[in-house]
C-alpha cells in the first residue's frame, strides 16, 4: 500500500471581515510594482461595496467573470491569453473572489500562467510540471470544498474533469463568513448539500479511513446543525463556512461517490450546475445512501426547496450515451462508492434508469 502525500492550503485566516486584511497579507507578495495582482471576481460582484474594499496598488487588475455556467477550460486559457499580452511580466498572484466557479477558475489560471499549451492538456491526475503562481481564495458562498480542494474542476471540449495536482491548491485562504451574505435561499441551499454530499459519500465509500472521517463527521454535524436546527443567521453563516471547509478534507483523502460521477454527466449534456446536479441526483439515491437521503429530504422539506422535475426529459438516446459514459469515466468515484466490482453492480441499464427518473 502506498499512501498519497498531498498538499493542504498552508495559510488561513478566519473571521468576520477577515477580508479587510487582504491588502495586508498579499503586501509581502508582490514581487515588484511591474508585476501586478489580478483578481478575478464574479461578476455578481461588479456593483456591489466589495469592490471598493479591493486592496487595488500599481497595475493591479480586477476581471470580472460570470458563474452562470461552470468554468471552462477555453475560458482558464482566454484568461492566461489577456494577462500574459497585457503584461511583460508575471503576475505576483491571482486572487479568486466567488464561488467554486471563481475558485476554480482562479486555480486553474495560477497553473497556466507558468504551464505551456492548453489547460485541457492537465485535465487529469498529476499531469502538472510546475508551480503554479501564487494564489489566494476567497469564497462568498460555502460548500463546494474549492477553497481547500487539490483540484479545479473544468469543463472541456471532451470531458468534465479536474486538473487535481500538487499545484493546484491555494497558497492562502480568506474565510470571512460575511462575504455570504446575500446569496439567495435556492443557492445557500443548492451548494450548502454539496458539502452535505461531500459528507455522505466520503462516510459511506470503501476509501474511508480515519482521517477522512474525522473530517466528515464534523462537517456533517456543522450542516445538520445548519440545516436542521434553529441557530442564528450569523452561528450558520460560520458553521456552513467551516462545514465546506472540514468536507473538501474529508474528501481529499478518500473520494466523493455515486451523486457526484452522475452529476458529472449531467452538468457535460446539460450544463447543470454543481450544487443543483447533485441535489437533482442525490434524491433517487436511496439504495446507496438510505440514511443520507432521508436526512437530505427533511432538510429539503424544511427549507421549501423544490427541485425541478423532468430534467432529462426529452434526451434523445445518443445524450443518455454520452451522459453515461462521462460518469462512467470517473472510475474512482464510483470505486469508491461500490467499491472494485463497482461494474457489475452499476451496469449501463440500471444507470440509464436512474438518469430517466430526473
Ligand atoms: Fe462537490
Amino acid at each position: 500500500m502506498k499512501y498519497r502525500n498531498f498538499p493542504m492550503v498552508p495559510r488561513v485566516v478566519f473571521g468576520d471581515n477577515s477580508f479587510s486584511q487582504l491588502g495586508e497579507i498579499l503586501m509581502p507578495k508582490r514581487k515588484n510594482s511591474e508585476a501586478p495582482f489580478i483578481y478575478l471576481i464574479d461578476d455578481v460582484f461588479e456593483t456591489k461595496e466589495l469592490i471598493s474594499k479591493i486592496p487595488l496598488l500599481f497595475d493591479d487588475q480586477i476581471i470580472f467573470i460570470s458563474s452562470e455556467e461552470e468554468p471552462k477550460t477555453a475560458q482558464v486559457d482566454a484568461v492566461v491569453a489577456i494577462i500574459k499580452e497585457t503584461f511583460a511580466e508575471l503576475p505576483s498572484g491571482i486572487i479568486g473572489i466567488g464561488g467554486g466557479t471563481l475558485l476554480d477558475m482562479a486555480k486553474a489560471v495560477a497553473i497556466m500562467l507558468t504551464n505551456t499549451g492548453s489547460s485541457v492538456d492537465y485535465q487529469g491526475w498529476d499531469l502538472v510540471k510546475k508551480p503554479a503562481i501564487y494564489h489566494v481564495g476567497i469564497p462568498t458562498i460555502s460548500g463546494t470544498g474549492a477553497e481547500v480542494s487539490r483540484t479545479t474542476v473544468l469543463m472541456g471540449p471532451e470531458k468534465k474533469l479536474g486538473i487535481n495536482s500538487d499545484f493546484t491548491p491555494f497558497d492562502q485562504v480568506v474565510l470571512d463568513p460575511n462575504l455570504t451574505i446575500g446569496v439567495s435561499k435556492e443557492q445557500w441551499f443548492y451548494t450548502g448539500m454539496d458539502c452535505y454530499i461531500h459528507c455522505i459519500e466520503s462516510l459511506n465509500g470503501t476509501y474511508l479511513n480515519a482521517f477522512s472521517q474525522s473530517y466528515g463527521e464534523k462537517a456533517l454535524e456543522l450542516c445538520k446543525e445548519v440545516y436542521l436546527s434553529n441557530i442564528s443567521a450569523e452561528d450558520s453563516r460560520d458553521k456552513l463556512m467551516m462545514a465546506s471547509w472540514h468536507g473538501g478534507m474529508s474528501i481529499a483523502y478518500s473520494q466523493v461517490g455515486v451523486a457526484h460521477a452522475m452529476s458529472y454527466g449531467l452538468a457535460y449534456v446539460l450544463g447543470v450546475k454543481h450544487g443543483i446536479g447533485n441535489c437533482l441526483v442525490f434524491q433517487y439515491l436511496e439504495e446507496f445512501y438510505p440514511e443520507g437521503v432521508k436526512v437530505f429530504k427533511q432538510m429539503q422539506e424544511k427549507h421549501q426547496i423544490k427541485l425541478p422535475k423532468g430534467v432529462c426529459a426529452g434526451l434523445t438516446d445518443e445524450q443518455f450515451e454520452t451522459m453515461i459514459n462521462v460518469s462512467f469515466g470517473l472510475a474512482p468515484l464510483w470505486e469508491n462508492a461500490l467499491g472494485e466490482n463497482w461494474k457489475e453492480i452499476m451496469t449501463y441499464d440500471k444507470l440509464l434508469s436512474l438518469y430517466k427518473l430526473i
